[in-house]
């Protein structure tokens, strides 16, 4: 399957004063998101993102007046990615995810699709995740994931969820989800590979703080080249991308840009 060559579409991009502003606007939206995929196809299907940046978000939802406004039951959260550890490590994306939403809102427990990290054998991890996408996405040969939303973040070196600079998931066009090995980090990640992300109906980038400023201009006005910027190689094949960014982020942007 050949790679998606860059889009020409100009991503969408807002800006937001500051990053309690834009996580109230990413909780309205993913309340209209989940409604709207609800009312179209009867479930919400959401690969969330790790790091620090969605805990906000995820903590807003368990409040009024979003909690209320989002049919939990129809609600089935995936991840994008995850560390190679125990459920109940402090690293886990799943336990940030479980303490600030999980644990708070009544998504029942068939719904969540955690990834098992915590067998040591870090290509076990990615298979049987891969074959749980599979099976509940009712997938065959050559199909891809289809997420009502996707959450991503940034990381200041142009990752995104798992995929890391000059690794070999970066470009891995058939799999759902790989083990990559993270030299920098010195630990395998499991992550979904890009066709399993960018066949979603929409993905949202959160980025913020002005140590991300650099790096995002890099991605989004730099040239194409996701060995080093791996954020770039997000490209939905029919869906959109918005970026939900604060104006520290976004303070190298150029207007043409925005
Ligand atoms: C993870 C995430 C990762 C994250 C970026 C940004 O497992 O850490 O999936 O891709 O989104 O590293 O992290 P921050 O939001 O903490 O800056």
């Amino acid at each position: 399957m050949q790679e998606l060559v860059r889009s020409h579409v100009k991503p969408e991009i807002q800006v937001f004063a500051n990053p309690e502003a834009l996580t109230q606007a990413a909780a309205t939206k993913f309340v209209r998101q989940a409604n709207q995929a609800i009312q179209a196809r009867g479930r919400f299907t959401i690969a969330l993102s790790g790091g620090s940046t969605p805990k906000s978000l995820y903590a807003l939802l368990a409040t009024q007046p979003w909690r209320s406004q989002i049919p939990w039951k129809q609600v089935y959260p995936f991840w994008g990615d995850e560390r190679h550890v125990l459920p109940s490590d402090p690293k886990s994306n799943f336990r940030m995810t479980q303490e600030r939403l999980l644990f708070q809102v009544p998504i029942p427990h068939e719904n969540v699709h955690r990834i098992k990290a915590e067998n040591p054998d870090a290509q076990a991890v990615a298979v049987k995740y891969e074959q749980e996408l599979k099976q509940f996405f009712q997938l065959g040969a050559h199909q891809f994931s289809q997420f009502d939303l996707v959450l991503l973040g940034m990381g200041a070196n142009g990752h995104t969820a798992s995929l890391f600079p000059n690794t070999d998931a970066v470009h891995e066009q058939s799999r759902l989800v790989v083990a990559s090995w993270v030299e920098e980090l010195n630990t395998h990640r499991i992550t979904l590979t890009p066709p399993a992300i960018n066949n979603a109906h929409e993905i949202i980038f959160f980025v913020t703080g002005e140590e991300k400023a650099a790096m995002l201009k890099a991605v989004l006005e730099g040239q194409y080249q996701p060995d080093r910027l791996p954020a770039q190689i997000i490209r939905p094949t029919q869906g959109k991308v918005i970026w939900m960014v604060d104006q520290a982020a976004a303070s190298s942007l150029s207007t043409a840009v925005l």
